[in-house]
């Protein structure tokens, strides 16, 4: 079949996702507590997927066998081609490792590099699975948070290197810090973290022994034509060194689908890797595959547009927030489309706040204390949805805002 539409999409279109049993949707009363939410909060884009992925689908669906799947020499190449357009990064389709979902991938990199009672780094605020990720593991979470300076923030480096230096089994019950859980760009707080942070985060990690397990699932989410720079292609060191998580999930709206390709260039981490998740975790859905290969070939059509219309709504956020929302600050997004909101001048604490959003503003968002301590008085927001519910979203907050 032929691919590779010119299709002009209409990200305004609103489309009902009720009973489509949509976690966003139709769990939201569950979780929520109430029905009549503006849903911004689980981090999927309510925009239709690209046409060529949907024809993949269909037509991979209309052979009628379903049997057990492989990851084939298709979608290993459609892989590998992507590293090298999208990053100019080679890699060796022997590296790749597919997994349902990036954070299956996470608790068995961690059970892969540590025994009970080893630790392993985080930065808070952190994307709230890696909590269970090390706990579940047995481990402990050595905490270094991000530092917010002058509404930026930064990771710190001296924080990283006493992280290392503090653990070595000191403290009753832990062994050492094994490896840094990284997130690039990073959910929640929405950096972009630049080459010379990486490569400072990853001669601090080496150096110590560690291996840093980088969460790259937004790294095609990028705005104002900045680059993302996959840990593992910075050197042979760092190749050696790291496990890299992609997926098109976040880039290609695909979470329901659960696939992701782990990228593990050292055979021995590669090989643990396997070991660990063997009978455990089960290969993707051969509909991912075929997702998978469909978006990385033919998706960039679509998501151009995507790209664009995220980022005028970004914009659109941000203006608002700044003209017409006395006490709230936006941290800026360099990817992800994540907002992370600064609610402290607002003076609640989190219970009131968790309150405001839900029952005085009516908008859905993830409660920035989830993230960790430092995410207290914060939020963080989805944006991808049609702009005329964002701007919808944004009054509520306005209004709730101006009774308080
Ligand atoms: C940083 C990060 N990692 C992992 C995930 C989820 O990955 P998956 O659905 O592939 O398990 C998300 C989803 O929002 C995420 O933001």
């Amino acid at each position: 079949m032929e691919r590779g539409y010119k299709l002009k999409y209409d990200f305004d279109r609103v489309i009902n996702r009720k009973n489509t049993d949509s976690l966003k949707w139709d769990l939201q009363k569950t979780l929520f507590g109430r029905e009549d939410l503006i849903p911004m909060w689980v981090a999927d884009m309510d925009f239709p997927v690209a046409q060529e992925i949907i024809d993949a689908i269909k037509e991979r669906a209309e052979h009628p066998f379903y049997g057990y799947t492989h990851a084939g020499s298709g979608v290993k190449d459609a892989v590998v081609e992507r590293m090298a357009k999208k990053f100019q990064w080679e890699i060796d389709p022997e590296w790749l490792v597919f997994t349902p979902g990036v954070v299956p991938a996470l608790h068995v990199a961690v059970r892969s590099l540590t025994h009970p009672g080893d630790e392993i780094i985080l930065q808070e605020p952190s994307y709230h699975p890696f909590f269970p990720v090390v706990k579940n593991s047995g481990c402990h979470i050595a905490s270094n948070p991000l530092k917010l300076v002058n509404g930026h923030y930064e990771m710190d480096y001296s924080g990283l290197e006493d992280k290392f230096q503090s653990s070595s089994g000191r403290l009753p019950g832990h062994g050492r810090a094994k490896a840094i859980i990284f997130c690039n760009p990073h959910n929640p707080v929405g950096r972009l973290w630049k080459q010379d942070e990486i490569i400072k985060m990853g001669e601090t990690v080496i150096a110590n022994g560690g291996v840093v397990i980088s969460d790259e699932i937004h790294c095609e989410i990028v705005f104002k034509g900045r680059k993302h720079t996959p840990f593992a292609s910075i050197s042979q060191e760092f190749q050696e060194n790291s496990i890299v998580c992609m997926s098109p999930s976040k880039t290609f709206n695909l979470a329901g689908l659960e696939v992701s390709s782990i990228i593990i260039p050292n055979k021995k981490l590669r090989n643990e890797f396997l070991n660990t998740m063997g009978g455990i975790v089960p290969n993707p859905n051969l509909f991912g595959y075929t997702a998978m290969e469909a978006a990385f070939r033919y998706g960039d059509e679509w998501l151009e547009q995507v790209l664009d219309y995220l980022e005028g709504n970004l914009e659109f956020l941000t203006s608002y927030f700044e003209k017409r929302i006395p006490g709230i600050d936006v941290i800026e997004t360099e990817g992800t489309y994540l907002a992370w909101i600064d609610c402290r001048k607002l003076g609640m604490d989190n219970k009131d706040l968790r309150t405001f959003w839900r029952d005085e503003a009516r908008v859905a968002v993830e409660d920035g204390y989830i993230f960790g301590e430092s995410g207290s008085g914060f939020v963080r927001m989805n944006f991808a949805l049609p702009r005329s519910i964002l701007e919808e979203g944004l009054k509520r907050i306005e209004n709730a805002v101006l009774k308080l």
